[in-house]
């Protein structure tokens, strides 16, 4: 297999999207961000996306809040494939993964999630930690399976809880780790898919 290729699906910003596109400008991550696809139409991460040179892709996620429909979920599988990337990376995409894209790519589907999973499964994690009251948290790279964070974990970076810590002031600590951690984390994967050398898909 020559150098691996990936989908980035998320809902947001991009910081992590930011970090993955930035490590691959440098040669450092091992694999290459193929196209961007957002439930949003106006998320940051598009324009980032057209930034680094990357095809971005906005898919109407239909009227689930949670989830994406029947419909939208073929739709990235369509476009993921004609994208021909090896695997997916989830970076803020805030909707449960379904069968479609599960099936279509079985553990080829990396999240990351803002704590020392499975410590604070769910959403603002960090907050969770600040009130749990622990003196220490992290982030987590897994695989997505069909449940709610619940993957194999592939790697973790712990972080304080210091004691004037917000919300704000923990996610921010947590982010950067994320940044350093996700990276790191593809670059991993990416050599484990090259020497297993399964066909694609
Ligand atoms: C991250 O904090 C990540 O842990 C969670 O969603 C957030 C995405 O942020 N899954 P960004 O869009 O990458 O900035």
């Amino acid at each position: 297999m020559s150098m691996p290729s990936f989908g980035v699906l998320g809902s947001g910003k991009g910081s992590n999207f930011r970090a993955l596109a930035e490590s691959f400008k440098n040669g450092t991550l091992g694999c290459e961000p193929a196209v961007v696809i957002s439930d949003v139409e106006d998320a940051g991460m598009l324009t980032l996306a057209s930034e680094f040179g990357i095809p971005g892709r906005f898919v109407c996620p239909g009227p689930f809040r949670t989830k994406m429909s029947p419909e939208a979920e073929a739709e990235i599988v369509l476009l993921l494939r004609e994208a021909g990337v090896d695997f997916v990376v989830l970076a803020g995409f805030m909707r449960v993964i379904k069968e479609p894209l599960l099936q279509a790519f079985p553990g080829r589907i990396l999240n990351i999630h803002p704590s020392l999973l499975p410590l604070f499964r769910g959403l603002e994690s960090w907050r969770q930690a600040l009130e749990a009251g622990v003196s220490e948290t992290g982030c987590t790279v897994h695989l997505v399976d069909a449940g709610v964070d619940t993957g194999e974990i592939l790697g973790q970076s712990r972080v304080p809880v210091l004691p004037n810590d917000t919300a704000h002031s923990l996610h921010a600590r947590i982010q950067a780790a994320e940044h350093e951690l996700y990276p790191r984390m593809v670059r991993v994967f990416a050599e484990r898919l090259r020497k297993t050398k399964l066909p694609n898909h």
